[in-house]
């Protein structure tokens, strides 16, 4: 595969001194859908605002499909399609309106045949001539999906593309993405969740503090990251974990009131069957079995620590 955005040495600093990216460089390849993974504050809406070319560079080079954004920035800027994170849409103008708007602006001949099916796609065509602020905020972002995919872009951002979303548009929206891929378009999407980028991803750039900690195919750092624990809430607290529990790697914690066990999710063994058994030859209680996933602070955490 090869790239289709180039980031190299990009530095940005915002006229109050803030250093939002640092020295960060990154690619994405012609046909990937590649999630930014990282907490407020990290960078993603910058470099996103940066490719799209509504923010200026600091210092450093960015290509989109060859074309440098700040020398031949109208070809880099015509290939690219960016829904917002923020709701930012004309409170008065009809969604056909502003979705056609949106098309011109980027030079492109109307084409009425293209803009209905991109509003059927997206459940607007009978909300056509409605006026924006009639909508829901699930439609809004909708229409802000269509006015980015107007123009017919090779490469669409999605920033935070699932915040205050609910589950039924969010199918629709990975649907949509997948859609897209097949159809050739390279998909770039920022996120807080590690589950939203494990389900749609095919690559993670994990970003933090204006750079990048690491790229990597998805499946390879699930394997990496992906720590589970398994917690046993027991009927009667002990004092010290039984024999055959401490064999497999079983702690005790809540002042003696819960075991707790880590297991990797990409091994095929994960152990459990085997701890359950131990509980069972040892004869301890429990009231209750649960899991939990290490959160995206713990692998940030995790990883710096590395670093
Ligand atoms: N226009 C601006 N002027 C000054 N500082 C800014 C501006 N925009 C962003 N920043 C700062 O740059 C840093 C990176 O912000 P950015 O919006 O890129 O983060 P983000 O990763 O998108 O965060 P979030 O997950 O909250 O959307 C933050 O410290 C932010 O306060
Ligand atoms: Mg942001």
């Amino acid at each position: 595969m090869s790239a289709i955005v180039k980031i190299q040495d990009l530095t940005k600093r915002y006229d109050d001194g803030k250093l939002a990216l640092n020295d960060l460089s990154v690619e994405f390849m012609r046909g990937e859908i590649i999630a930014l993974l990282g907490p407020n504050g990290a960078g993603k809406t910058s470099l996103i605002s940066i490719i799209c070319g509504l923010t200026t560079i600091s210092d450093g080079l960015v290509t989109v499909d060859g074309f440098d954004i700040q020398s031949n920035y109208r070809e880099a800027r015509s290939l690219v399609g960016l829904v917002p994170q923020e709701l930012m849409l004309e409170p008065f103008e009809t969604v056909m309106g502003t979705v056609s708007l949106s098309r011109g602006l980027f030079g492109q001949a109307q084409n009425h045949e293209y803009v209905e099916g991109l509003l059927s796609r997206l459940s607007l065509w009978e909300k056509r001539d409605s006026p924006i602020r009639e909508l829901s905020g699930g439609m809004k972002r909708r229409v802000l999906i269509a006015k980015a995919l107007s123009h017919e872009p090779k490469i669409l951002f999605l920033d935070e593309p699932t915040a205050g979303v609910d589950v039924d548009l969010r199918r629709d929206m990975w649907r949509l993405v997948k859609d897209l891929q097949a159809e050739g378009v390279t998909v770039i999407l920022t996120t807080h969740y590690i589950e939203e980028a494990e389900e749609i991803a095919d690559r993670i750039a994990v970003i933090n503090e204006g750079q990048i900690l690491l790229v990597e195919d998805k499946s390879i750092l699930m394997n990496r990251l992906g720590k589970k624990e398994l917690l046993i809430d027991l009927s009667e607290s002990l004092i010290e974990v039984p024999q055959g529990l401490a064999g497999l790697g079983v702690r005790l914690q809540n002042g003696g009131r819960q075991l707790s066990y880590s297991y990797d999710m990409a091994t095929e063994k994960s152990g459990i069957p085997e701890v359950l058994g131990a509980l069972k030859i040892e004869g301890i209680g429990f009231s209750d079995v649960h899991t939990e996933q290490s959160s995206l602070e713990d692998i940030f955490i995790e990883l710096v620590a590395e670093r």
